[in-house]
């Protein structure tokens, strides 16, 4: 039984309506293990159905129900209200996405990013695909911290240089080129570089830092970006001072 209320204060808006977004207040029973998406599924579920938001896995694994709570990018299944409530719990979509509906945002520009970085294995020539392309402890550790990004572009909204340069390829796509980069398996680092080596790229970032400290998983995107700057340079060195055979 909840012995108290808290107060939700949540971004309402649509686009499609013309008129400008506003904020909803729900006055909802309070449980000191209530996470801030149990409390936006208390508003749909028994007050108000209208209300448009994202999650699925409530165990931050999907990345789907990221949000700006009281002004921070969180994870809403990962944030408790009770570290976070200050007389009311303020919820508003992830900032510097287009806002599709109330706390929905449209990622499609993140996901074109996340294209032109190849997040994938690519190699030439696969070979034999019955044998195993074996990784040993060490392989994985190069790669292991990047490789636990979840897209769910806290890192994105909490990033003033994608803030204000919208055509920079941010973060979570840099973070994962270098996954893949970092790979033994991989042969496709040349391109990733050559893609990061502009100016829409890895030196739009200015090493503000914030994307890693908002990231819920640990990754590094900052650091990444500064690895990633190295690399492309030693590419660019390599291809200025080297044959092209042997230059790659
Ligand atoms: Fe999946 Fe929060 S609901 S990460």
């Amino acid at each position: 039984m909840a012995d108290q209320d808290v107060v939700f204060r949540v971004k309402r808006y649509r686009p499609e309506s013309g008129a400008k977004p506003t904020y909803q207040e729900y006055r909802i029973p309070y449980r000191d293990d209530m996470v801030v998406l149990d409390g936006l599924n208390y508003i749909k579920d028994h007050v108000d159905p209208t209300l448009a938001y994202r999650w699925s896995c409530r165990m931050g694994i999907c990345g789907s129900c990221g949000a700006n709570v009281n002004g921070q990018p969180r994870l809403t299944c990962g944030t408790y209200v009770r570290d976070v409530h200050r007389g009311a719990v303020t919820v508003d979509p992830l900032a510097n996405f287009p806002i599709l509906k109330d706390l929905v945002v449209d990622f499609d520009d993140f996901l074109t990013k996340l294209s032109s970085v190849t997040p994938y294995i690519v190699r030439e020539d696969w070979g034999d695909l019955t044998k195993e392309y074996t990784q040993f402890p060490e392989d994985v550790e190069a790669y292991r911290q990047q490789s636990l990004c979840i897209n769910c572009m806290l890192c994105y909204a909490a990033c003033p240089v994608f803030g204000a340069s919208p055509a920079f390829v941010g973060p979570a796509a840099s973070a994962l080129a270098l996954r893949y980069i970092r790979d033994t398996r991989d042969e496709g680092a040349d391109e990733r570089l050559a893609r990061l080596n502009t100016k829409s790229g890895v030196w739009e970032c200015t090493f503000v830092g914030e994307c890693s400290v908002v990231c819920p998983k640990d990754v590094d995107p900052a650091g990444a970006l500064q690895t990633l700057k190295v690399l492309a340079t030693m590419r660019h060195m390599r291809r200025l001072l080297m044959p092209k055979s042997a230059s790659r």
